[in-house]
């Protein structure tokens, strides 16, 4: 070899300055050295102690500037790792098989991603990586949540050595890092699945490592209880931040290498709950084990596994981890050696002697320290020999770990469904100092997913420790949190004795509401119908019906026709009756009803004749005839003056008056509940009771009409329109309403009535679960407790958006947005709390609804005296067909209270409208009937 000068000068081992001369561990082939006391000036570099800590940000991201080695040795740049100077053949032939091809780093990309998504799998198969939930569900948000809690948030440890001895020996092991009278936090998970990195304590494998530990403290009689136990990628993320931003992915390359990340829940399928994020520790170190990995293994890596504690295992950790580095680079070391490329063909004892390089430096100093050490010459040439391997062994375990990084980000910006992802990744673990390596991996990263960015967020010091803490903070703070929430939630729910109460209570209100002398204290009115039978499927003619009350009001035309002759078909027009209509004087409301009436006939061209007509009135009105129904009082909104204690059918005559044009012939009056029944009634004969859940709440339902005292005669049935959501304005509910019951009941337009629908229907659940949000706002159990003037707002929050945010699928996301639009940051947590703010509201009015209506079933069947009862249900209404789950609360609650009815349930497609005019139909049969002897037909 020429002299000194003459060498080729390798760019980046050489620019190192001022690395130790001998430093104690290995930093790459172009890293910056990094002993202990260099680290922990790191330490003074960031905020060690203090309410927010600022990690150093490595300022290059997978987008950043960051230089890739240039291939030297293969034109095209085809070789992307491990570069031998083209001057020395026999070293470049020795590297040659730790050079991997963009191809293949793609390819072991592809093979992780793959292994990964395998590994979230309940059956997993060959190939795959473990992929452990940790039970971590959120990342630090930036509140300065951190242990131990202020005004002191110094961090305590005290390090101490484990030898050789006790990695190896029994399982006794004792607790290593602990603070005296700190609480102890561990970084390894929780149940050894196996040891690695040179740990093999017997006795350890399968079992609890945070139990072993807690016995252990026991044993030494401390008072410390072993709260969480976590993996050291997970204390990596969880300890290091981009300002406030968190990090969702840890990665450790050091002695070993693994990652975790944010994963989302739904993904993982040994979770029960699919809700939000779970941190998953990937333990990617195994990838390989079953061969994945087989085409680009070197001798020198067999060898190194073989002489591994845990053979066949960890094969991708052994390419990566600084353990195993030394030991490549010893062994390519040997092989140049018999190949006469270093030190004139010699070999020494150090030499041959496993494990005795552990610690690849770029510096020439460095290179010679390592000859001197291994008993060789340390001559010019063989010290820039040193230096390649180094390189070249660097630099292959940076792009593999650059494979398996982009992986990870690919399948999260997958799986969160965007175009771009965007994260910090917390790093630690001494190979990831030094710069060869970061660059490295940087680059290649980009390379294999460039529509990830990742900013790299260098651990320090403390950073693992403060993680743990966090960790532990979280957990406290979580615990506590679902602690109070529940507390808050708790009078919301109904216990399965409660929804008996409810049942009891409302099948005693039904009956008293029957009867002549209880009427006037009943909160249920049960106001006779004169609707005597359900649809025999004999009603013919065409007939015009109103349908007001409800969320739209609609005028139609109903053509009742034999089935033969095509059945029943109808037009309708929906008109809107504006809040200053329906809250204004009576007489201007009528009139609108009127020139809807008006207008619809034009449309349809009906002018000229006078149709019969069905008006559904879903509002509470005491009958006397079918045609005649006096307002008892307006509900959901309306409060049109002049009305109440009047005829509405007599109200709308005038109005028709009024307008002087046309004539109307109102033959029938019927509830909403009643025209759905009859509705639903035209299909199915079984259907004996009428349901609604929409902007307000009722039934009706068939009653034998020997019980009905307001209407004399014994024989036959009546339909009853209940009035339930006036149940318990007598007070008889009082002990289930909670506060936020009484202040939605408060600030409505009708306090004290309709408090049963107030609990249930559409008008007022949103309002509920925003009196609840508000409660948990000031309690700083939500948004931080970030003041949020929006949700003072009544009625910002619309019923709508329970079933929005209870949906499944994207639920979550739907939150978000929700509360997005609102003005509202929400973070994951906060998604996930007003979604069971929404369940709870929802399930509750789901059961009441449903303890109701096993009252009512049961009333039917005791009425007929029968063992088992078999009905249907009419149903109709916006938050019974359209929230996810409602309607299936009241389905499981009525089979759990009247275990002795089946109860069909049959939404009504028609509206009620058709069902009025099959009332109207009935009128007018009975009326034809009436009239026919007087006129002799
Ligand atoms: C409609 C019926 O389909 O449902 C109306 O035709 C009824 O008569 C209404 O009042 C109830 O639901 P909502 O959600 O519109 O109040
Ligand atoms: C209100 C009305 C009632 C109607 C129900 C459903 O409770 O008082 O008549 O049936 O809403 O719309």
């Amino acid at each position: 070899m020429s002299s000194r000068q003459d060498e080729p000068v390798p760019q980046e081992p050489h620019k190192e300055a001022g690395s130790p001369a001998c430093p104690a561990q290995w930093v790459g082939a172009a890293g910056t050295a990094q002993d202990p006391q260099s680290r922990s000036r790191h330490v003074t570099e960031v905020v060690s102690t203090g309410p927010v800590r600022h990690p150093r940000t490595l300022p290059a991201t997978c987008l950043g500037p960051a230089r890739l080695p240039q291939p030297v040795g293969a034109p095209g740049g085809s070789q992307l790792c491990s570069l031998p100077d083209p001057r020395c053949p026999q070293v470049q032939r020795v590297l040659q098989p730790l050079s991997l091809s963009l191809q293949q780093l793609s390819r072991v990309q592809h093979h992780m991603l793959a292994a990964m998504e395998a590994g979230l799998r309940l059956r997993k198969g060959a190939h795959t990586v473990p992929m452990l939930p940790t039970y971590v569900r959120s990342t630090p948000d930036g509140t300065g949540e951190s242990w131990p809690p202020a005004p002191s948030r110094q961090l305590r440890w005290r390090t101490a050595p484990i030898g050789s001895g006790p990695l190896r020996a029994g399982g006794r092991a004792v607790p290593a890092a602990a603070a005296p009278d700190s609480p102890v936090l561990l970084s390894l998970q929780s149940k050894l699945q196996s040891w690695s990195k040179g740990y093999s304590c017997s006795g350890v494998v399968g079992r609890d490592v945070g139990q072993l530990l807690q016995a252990a403290i026991q044993r030494q009689s401390h008072d410390i209880n072993v709260m969480v136990v976590v993996n050291d990628t997970v204390a990596t993320m969880m300890g290091c931040r981009l300002g406030t931003k968190p990090c969702e992915v840890g990665l450790i390359v050091g002695a070993g290498t693994n990652s975790c990340f944010m994963e989302e829940a739904r993904y993982v399928e040994s979770l029960d709950d699919n809700e939000g994020r779970m941190c998953v520790n990937t333990e990617w170190g195994t990838f390989g084990d079953t061969g994945a990995m087989a085409d680009i293994l070197t001798t020198y890596d067999e060898h190194v596994d073989a002489g591994s504690l845990n053979k066949g295992k960890h094969r991708f950790e052994k390419l990566i981890g600084s353990l195993y580095l030394g030991e490549i680079a010893r062994l390519l070391l040997v092989q140049l050696a018999q190949d006469k490329a270093l030190h004139a063909g010699g070999t020494t004892p150090q030499l041959r002697t496993q494990g005795m390089v552990t610690a690849l430096e770029g510096g020439l100093a460095a290179a010679q320290c390592l000859l001197q050490k291994l008993g060789l010459q340390p001559s010019d040439p063989d010290c820039f020999t040193v230096q390649q391997v180094c390189l070249a062994v660097v630099t292959r375990a940076a792009c593999l770990c650059a494979t398996s990084l982009a992986a990870m980000l690919t399948h999260m910006r997958k799986n969160r469904e965007l175009p771009q992802l965007d994260v910090c990744v917390g790093v630690d673990g001494d190979t990831f100092q030094a710069r060869r390596f970061r660059q490295t991996l940087l680059e290649m990263t980009k390379k294999l997913a460039p529509e990830c960015t990742a900013t790299l967020v260098s651990a320090v010091d403390d950073s693992r420790a403060q993680g743990v803490a966090v960790v532990a903070a979280v957990a406290l703070r979580l615990e506590a949190q679902r602690r109070e929430v529940d507390q808050l939630l708790q009078p919301l729910r109904l216990a399965p004795r409660a929804r008996q109460q409810v049942q009891a209570l409302l099948q005693c209100e039904m009956e008293r509401g029957l009867r002549q002398e209880t009427h006037a204290q009943a909160s249920t009115r049960m106001l006779p119908t004169y609707v005597r039978a359900t649809p025999d499927g004999s009603e013919r003619g065409d007939f015009l019906a109103l349908d007001l009350g409800g969320t739209n009001f609609r005028v139609l035309l109903v053509k009742l026709r034999s089935r033969e002759a095509g059945g029943i078909c109808m037009v309708s027009e929906i008109y809107s009756i504006p809040p200053e209509v329906a809250q204004g004087p009576g007489s201007q409301l009528f009139d609108h009803i009127v020139e809807c009436i008006v207008d619809f006939q034009t449309k349809q061209g009906l002018w000229g004749r006078t149709l019969p007509l069905g008006f559904t009135f879903s509002f509470p009105c005491q009958q006397k005839s079918l045609d005649q129904g006096i307002l008892l009082n307006w509900t959901k909104g309306f409060t049109a003056s002049g009305c109440e204690g009047k005829d509405v059918v007599e109200l709308l005559r005038e109005a028709v008056r009024r307008k002087n044009q046309f004539d109307l012939d109102v033959v029938a009056i019927v509830n909403d509940t009643v025209g759905t029944m009859m509705s639903c009634g035209y299909d199915d004969p079984n259907c004996e009771v009428g349901l609604i859940v929409g902007t307000g709440t009722n039934a009706c339902y068939m009653e034998e009409l020997r019980n009905v005292e307001a209407v004399p005669g014994a024989e036959g049935r009546m339909c009853i329109n209940m009035e339930w959501g006036a149940f318990g304005d007598n007070g008889c509910l009082d002990e289930f309403f909670t506060h936020f019951d009484a202040q939605v009941d408060r600030v409505s337009l009708n306090p004290g009535k309709q408090r049963f629908e107030k609990l249930i229907s559409g008008m007022y659940l949103g309002e509920i679960v925003r009196m609840v949000l508000v409660e948990l706002v000031e309690k700083e159990l939500l948004f931080q407790g970030r003041p949020c003037p929006a949700l003072q707002t009544p009625g910002i929050f619309p019923t709508k958006f329970l079933s929005t945010i209870e949906s499944d699928g994207l639920a979550l996301r739907q939150a978000s947005a929700v509360l997005q639009n609102l003005g509202l940051a929400a973070s994951v947590e906060d998604a996930l709390l007003v979604r069971k703010v929404c369940q709870v509201v929802s399930l509750r009015a789901g059961q009441l609804c449903g303890a109701a209506l096993a009252a009512v079933a049961e009333k039917i069947r005791d009425n007929r005296g029968l063992a088992q009862l078999a009905v249907t249900v009419g149903v109709d209404g916006t938050l019974y067909k359209l929230h996810p789950h409602f309607s299936q609360h009241v389905q499981q609650t009525v089979k759990e209270l009247a275990p002795r009815c089946t109860v069909t349930f049959l939404q009504s497609e028609d509206g009620s409208g058709k069902g009025a005019a099959l009332v109207a139909a009935v009128a007018c049969r009975i009326a034809q009937s009436r009239a026919a002897p007087a006129t002799g037909q």
